[in-house]
């Protein structure tokens, strides 16, 4: 009976977030008890028995994130250099992300790479006849233009939060590209399976990932959030993690 719980509790989407501890336990309870594949992770290879569980699960319980092929521009280098792969950056650099509209650095406080099965969405945004691709995990807090927007012109306050497997074709997400600050528009959405991602946060809670504007925060759907706001949505996050990350 006990077993039935954990295995009901287990599914993933349902726990990303503030859930975390509660999704770690409940992992590691069934994978320890029923095996890996009924906790539904899978673990790095070469761990076998708890510290395979212990892995996975941790990879499986963390917060939204976004793919291994993301790549960053670090504020250190001059404007114009080529991106830096999420891999590679370490904590205590500086990104740059949006603010106010226009390109800002954002100190990096955690980048872990995970590895597992994880679902994400990949997003393909057209501005001016350029592509942008971004694969970020479905849970992942992404910012769009709230509708209806009646004006071509767009500030910061016009955004809403919404999870990436939320995302419709026809959205309009703020990105940067050589040409400036613009708006794109959503023409791609495919869902793909990856085995490695990466949780990385920003002390702003935003970053420029493969130039779209994205958010850092990995708490999935949690309530606190004033999800019609994207500016509020950073504010509430900000108060909250402060302190985590001693800033
Ligand atoms: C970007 O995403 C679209 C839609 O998912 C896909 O068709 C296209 O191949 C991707 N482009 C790149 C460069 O990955
Ligand atoms: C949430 O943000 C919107 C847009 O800024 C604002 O109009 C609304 O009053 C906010 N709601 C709450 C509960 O603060």
């Amino acid at each position: 009976m006990a077993l039935r719980a954990v295995l009901t509790l287990a599914l993933p989407a349902a726990l990303a977030g503030p859930l975390y501890p509660a999704c770690y336990t409940t992992c590691m309870a069934t994978c320890l008890s029923a095996g890996a594949a009924a906790a539904g992770v899978v673990p790095p290879a070469g761990l076998a028995g708890a510290a395979a569980c212990a892995s996975g699960c941790a990879a499986l319980c963390a917060p939204s994130c976004f793919a291994d092929d993301t790549t960053l521009q670090l504020a250190e280098l001059p404007r114009g250099s080529s991106a830096v792969k999420i891999g590679e950056v370490q904590t205590g650099k500086r990104v740059w992300t949006l603010q106010n509209g226009q390109p800002m650095p954002a100190l990096v406080v955690e980048n872990r790479r995970l590895e597992g099965s994880f679902g994400f969405v990949e997003l393909a945004v057209v501005s001016e006849g350029m592509e942008v691709n971004i694969t970020i995990t479905e849970d992942h807090n992404m910012p769009r233009l709230r509708r209806p927007h009646p004006s071509a012109s767009f500030s910061e306050e016009d955004l809403e939060v919404v999870l990436a497997k939320e995302l419709m074709l026809g959205d309009m997400m703020a990105i940067h590209t050589p040409g400036g600050v613009s708006l794109g528009v959503l023409a791609g959405l495919r869902l793909v399976q990856k085995g490695v991602k990466h949780v990385l946060s920003t002390a702003t809670g935003s970053v420029l990932a493969n130039g779209v504007l994205s958010s850092t925060i990995c708490d999935g759907r949690e309530k606190v959030y004033n999800r019609s706001s994207w500016s509020m949505t950073l504010q509430q996050w900000w108060a909250m993690h402060a302190e985590r990350f001693a800033l």
